[in-house]
This record gives structure tokens, sequence and C-alpha cells, in this order.
């Protein structure tokens, strides 16, 4: 059995033989994958197993009813907002995905073309994916949670040939149509795709408009998922490794989203890998991952992570809390059998405040349960402590980020050598990177020491290979600053036995219960209110979401609009322009911002002296005074921390 200590340093001394030996364990097309590692020519981005031939789909499904899996459950899907439960084979799961997949081929979509899905988490989405992946069309899922404007730059950016989504959804016990969200980001857009593809709810089914030719109307035509299934089931198309499998939108620093390409090749030996390195997982165990399909976590750990492993996936179309009620986790995880339970830290503390006592924990058999894993933000000690206790199995909190689509750093229960995990640190370097800490010049520092935590090229299979029609993006934004290296955007330090510690986001990248928000891209949004002359978005400090985004705004010279109007029309504005996942909740009138002088606002300082943060004044800062001011608004407004907020 191989050590941690070993695959490590393997892992760094020859990438490519230590990955050519994960590529073995799946099934190519043409064994075995040549060259496992080469750079691109002009750009030097590097790309793994170029000239490999597979198919997601067909490892995530063909593979395992060809292997004595067909009677397995491949997903459970537990909805208690709809009150619906179902459970799907590997073979039923197969027959939906083949035929989805003819369905679309006829509906035009082919190899390369892309595909945007916007669904919440359902059965029909997980097959929607798959069903692209089949055919070698590139899927882009859009979080529910936001509003048309996103979506429609997503679209002009991606150029998707069809668009799959629900008629609605449902958040808690409100019902949400999806439909005409995607009609008014269409009407934004100006790329129109070929097809919209409708799931129908029972509950809120929508009435398709008329389809084009029909009516003779520019536009999409709008058929129904239901009808696409009745269509004959199609063979996967073997694809390069090299060819993307998705696109996932997150929040750069501006307001235009980047779009994180995943390759079929890489991110298959990847997540295959890190299912039982990292996860300790075994084909037939099962997975509960509490989150969404829209985000990067959903995507490798409720739906591809465990198909290709052999597991089977709980998929849960609901929240940890009132639905109905804080149980909700523990119940799936005890009935369905799972062996790792996956969510945010903020699920868990949504959890703890209604239920602190852990008393619905109780009611359930967890002894399946083998561990926890946390992720999406930086989990505090006390919900560590508290989850530890209350499970009685290990918590393990590891560091990742949509770009790199696996853990990067975690304690990995696979290997017999794992290092016990420890509150507060996202544990060791995963195999595969080579995480160091920078200082501002680029030079690593000394164990203990906080800097800027970065990944030395090449970076490991399933990693991003670049960013979706922009590689000067993609080089500007991660690979230009120190070159040789892959930089995260999060600052940190590790220590002496290799634990290492994330203490969050250097640039202008907030967390907001475990989703990524970009600060800049808000106060876009509040700079175009007409009433605002300048403003900065601070994401302050948050019991229960990590974070919060903040609106710190100056008015322009004459306007008399009173604060909480003005507050509710920029809460409206950012709701209509993001959605209301942006959480954004407060805003408050300020005569000055600080700034340094050369005119940059210090965003920094505002949020440390409103999170009562210990900081020294900035030597460039234009006017002092102006934090005094800023404090007393803080204060009037109760937006300043004081030491009692803290949980922990
Ligand atoms: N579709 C439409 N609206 C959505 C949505 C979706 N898929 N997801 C969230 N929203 C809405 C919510 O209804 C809420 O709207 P409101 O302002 O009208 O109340 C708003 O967006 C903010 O959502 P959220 O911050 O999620 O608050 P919440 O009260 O609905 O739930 C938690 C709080 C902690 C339970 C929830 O954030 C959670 O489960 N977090 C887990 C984090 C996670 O899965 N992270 C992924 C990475 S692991
Ligand atoms: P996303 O791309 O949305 O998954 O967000 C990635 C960001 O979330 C990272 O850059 C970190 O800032 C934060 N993050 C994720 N996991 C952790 C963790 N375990 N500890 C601290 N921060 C985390």
């Amino acid at each position: 059995m191989p050590t941690y200590a070993a695959d490590y340093a393997a892992s760094l001394a020859d990438p490519a033989g230590f990955w050519a030996g994960q590529a073995a364990r799946l099934a190519w097309y043409h064994d075995p994958p040549r060259p496992v590692l080469s750079q691109d020519e002009g750009t030097g981005f590097y790309r793994w197993f170029r000239g490999g031939r597979l198919n997601t789909s067909w490892l995530c499904l063909d593979f395992h009813v060809a292997n004595g899996r067909a009677d397995q459950p491949a997903l459970h899907y537990d909805s208690p907002v709809t009150g619906t439960r179902r459970s799907y084979t590997y073979a039923e799961l197969l027959d939906l995905t083949a035929r989805l997949a003819g369905g679309l081929r006829a509906q035009g979509v082919e190899q390369g073309d892309r595909v945007l899905i916007y669904m919440p988490n359902m059965p029909e989405a997980v097959v929607a994916m798959l069903a692209c992946a089949r055919l070698g069309a590139v899927h882009s899922v859009v979080f529910g949670g936001f509003a048309p404007p996103e979506l429609a730059v997503r679209i002009d950016d991606a150029l998707p040939r069809a668009i799959i989504c629900a008629s609605a959804g449902m958040e808690f016990d409100r019902v949400i149509p999806y439909l005409p969200l995607v009609q008014q980001a269409l009407a934004l857009a100006t790329h129109q795709p070929a097809c919209v593809v409708v799931s129908q709810r029972d509950f809120c089914p929508a009435e398709l408009p008329e389809t084009r030719p029909a009516a003779g109307l520019a536009g999409p035509r709008f058929v129904n998922y239901g009808h696409l299934l009745e269509a004959a089931p199609v063979a996967a198309v073997p694809v390069d490794a090299t060819a993307p499998l998705y696109i996932l939108y997150t929040s750069g620093t501006t307001g235009r989203p980047k779009g994180v390409v995943r390759e079929h090749g890489g991110h298959a030996v990847a997540l295959r890998y890190s299912m039982g390195a990292v996860f300790g997982l075994q084909p037939g165990d099962t997975v509960f991952t509490g989150s969404d399909i829209g985000w990067a976590v959903g995507h490798s750990y409720i739906v591809y992570g465990p198909l290709l492993l052999g597991a089977t996936a709980v998929l849960l179309e609901g929240k940890p809390v009132r639905t109905p009620d804080a149980g909700t986790f523990w119940r799936l995880a005890a009935e369905y059998g799972a062996s790792v339970l996956f969510t945010a830290p903020t699920a868990i503390r949504a959890i703890r405040k209604e239920d602190p006592e852990g008393l619905l924990a109780r009611r359930y058999d967890l002894s399946k349960l083998r561990h926890l894993f946390l992720a999406g933000e930086r989990c505090d000690p006390a919900t560590y402590a508290w989850a530890g206790e209350l499970l009685g199995v290990p918590v393990v909190d590891h560091w990742w980020q949509t770009e790199s689509g696996w853990p990067m750093l975690a304690t990995c229960v696979g290997y017999p050598d794992a290092p016990a995990p420890l509150a507060g640190s996202a544990g060791h370097r995963v195999p595969g990177y080579d995480l160091q800490i920078l200082d501002e010049a680029g030079e690593p520092v000394p164990a203990g020491t906080t800097g800027l935590v970065a990944l030395r090229l090449p970076l490991p299979p399933g990693c991003l290979p670049t960013l979706w029609n922009d590689d000067s993006r993609f080089q500007q934004a991660y690979l230009e600053t120190f070159p040789g290296y892959y930089l995260s955007g999060d600052g940190g330090y590790c220590d002496e036995q290799g634990y290492c510690y994330i203490m969050g986001r250097v640039d202008d990248v907030i967390n907001v219960a475990g989703h990524r928000m970009s600060t800049g891209e808000l106060e876009e949004i509040l700079a175009a209110h007409p009433a605002v002359a300048e403003c900065a978005v601070l994401g302050l400090y948050d019991e229960l979401r990590g974070q919060v985004p903040v609106g710190l705004v100056v008015l322009k010279d004459g306007q008399t609009l009173p604060e909480t109007e003005l507050e509710q029309q920029l809460i409206r504005l950012v709701r209509d322009k993001v959605g209301a996942v942006a959480c954004f909740r407060r805003a408050a009138v300020v005569a000055r911002l600080p700034k340094t002088r050369s005119g940059k606002i210090l965003r920094k300082t505002l949020r440390q002296l409103a999170d009562g943060e210990e900081f020294t004044l900035p030597s460039t800062i234009d006017d002092p005074a102006i934090l005094d001011e800023i404090r007393a608004v803080l204060y009037r407004r109760e937006m300043l921390r004081t030491a009692g907020d803290s949980p922990v």
C-alpha cells in the first residue's frame, strides 16, 4: 500500500510518472495516453494526457454497467422541498443519459457545442450533464440563485447551442419559476441558442412559448425535456483527453466572471484518484455531498467523483435547515448509509444555530459515517469542534477552488500514514500540489510566516488548463505575477509539521456562505445608481455566512435621497443584477471614503475597522480622520463587530 509521504514525494519528483500510474486505473480508448505532460506551443500552458482518448460519461456509466454495477444505485435523489425521493441504478442512469444525449443530438447538439444548464439539484440536471459529456458537448451549469443578467453574460461568453432548464425550483417553500428568468436572460443576451429544453416540474409546469418554425419568429425553439427522452439511446463519443468537459463560471475581481475550463482526461484521472486518496472511499461506498450542482463542489463530489469511482451519490434538493428541520443532513447520511458527508462550514453553523444540542442528529443511525469533510470557506474552530463531538468522526477541513476542481490541501485519509486533522488547519499538501507560501517579491517564506499561497507549475491533472476563450486573462490573473507559479488569491501559512492554514482572500473576492462573490462586481452595480458618486463594498464578518457584503456609498453633490430609501434601492439593484445569492442586505451612506494619496480606496483597512481587527494605519492614507467618521457611521448602523459577536 503506498504511503502519503511516498506518493507526495513521487508526485513532485516525477509528475508525469506519478500521474501516468493514476491514469492507468481508467479505461482509455487507446492505452496508454502519451505524452502524459506537455506544454502548448505559444502560451506554454501545461496539458495532461494529450493524445489520450476517453469519454467521461462512458467512464461514469457504461464502464460500471459492464463491470457488475448495473443494479447498484448510482444516485439517490431526496427532495424534502417537493416531497420526492427516487433512486437510480447505474443501468437506469445510463439509459436516461443515452436517451437524452440522443434527444439533444436530434436538436443539433454535437461534439464541441456548448450547453448551458440552469436547474436546481434534481436528477434531470445530473442526466443533462452526463448526456452532454456523452456527446462531447461542453456543459456550463449556472447556479439557480443567479439573476438573468448573470445568466446573459454567461450565454454571451459560452455561446451555447442549447439551454436546458427546469420549469421551476423551490427555495424552502417558495416556488421560483426558472423559465421566465431564462427568457429575461435571452432578451438581454446577444447570442441566441437554437433551442431551450425545459424539464417540467409537477408543482409548477411552464407553458412553452411557440416554437420558432411554427411562429416564423427569431429565437430558440422551446421543447420539453421529456420529449427528448423519447429518442433512441446513443453511444458515447470518444474525445481527446484535452477536450473541454465543462466550463464553470466563477467570480473574479471584476464584473466579468471567469470561465474555468475542465478537460475530460485530467479531470477523470484526478477525481478518480482523489476519491480514494483524499476521501478514503471505495467503489460501492455512498457519498453525500450537501452542496449544489451549480458549484465546483457539486460538479466534482455530487456528480463526477462518485460516479467515476463506482460509488453511490446522494443528491439533496433542499437546505441543511428548515427543509423541514435541521436534521435533514443527518437523515440523508443515515438513510442512504453515507461513509462520507461533505459540506461547507456554513451549513454546519446553520444546523448548530437551530439545534445547538445536536438532538436531531441523535435520532439517526450514523454508524456508517467515517468522515465529515468541510470546505468552501475557512472553518472556525468552534464549528469544527462542535461537529466532531456531535458525530464522533474525524472532521476534515480541506482547501480548494473552482480552478483546481479538487482538493489542494487536505488530510488524505486514504493513506495509512495520513497525519491527524487539526482544527484551524486545512491540512497538508495533497499529492500533485507543490504549494508554496511566497512573499510580495515571489520568494518562498520560512515556515510559520504568512504570505501568498501559490502553487509551483505544473498544476496536477484536473486543474484548469486555461479560461474559456481567454488565454491572456488566465496568464494575467494567475501566472504573470510570479513566473513559474499559479497564484491562488488566498493568503496563509504552513508550519514546520506541514500543516497549512488558509487565512482568506488577498484580493477583492469575498466568501458568502461558501459562495464566491466579487466586491468589484457589486461596486460596479452600486456605482451605477444615479445618486451614488463612489462606493466601496466590503465583506464583513457574519456569524452564519462567514462574510456578507456591505456597501459604503458616498452621495453625489446635491443628492437628498434618505439613507433607508437608497439602501432599499441598492439592495433591489443587486438582487436584480446578480441575484439573491449575493446576500447584499446592508448599505450605509458615508461622507467620504479613505484613500491613498494616489486615490485608491483602502478597502482592507475599512474591513479591518468594521471587523474590530487591529490594523496599522497605512502610511499612504490621505486623511486619517475619515476612519473616525466611518467608525461612527458603522456604529450607528450596528455594522461594527464587537468581541461578543464572535462564536469562537
Ligand atoms: N435559487 C434561487 N435562490 C436561491 C438559491 C437558488 N438555488 N440559493 C439561494 N437562493 C437565495 C435564497 O433563497 C436567499 O434568498 P432571500 O434573500 O430571498 O432569503 C438568498 O439567495 C441567500 O441565500 P443563502 O445565503 O444560501 O441563505 P439561505 O438562508 O437560503 O441559506 C444556508 C443559508 C447556510 C442554509 C445556505 O447558504 C447553505 O446551505 N449553505 C451551504 C453552502 C454551500 O452549499 N456551499 C457550496 C460550496 S461547498
Ligand atoms: P470557490 O472557487 O467558490 O470554491 O472558492 C474558493 C475559495 O474559497 C478559496 O480561494 C478560499 O478563499 C475559500 N476556501 C475554500 N476552502 C477553504 C478552506 N478549507 N479554508 C479556507 N478557505 C477556503
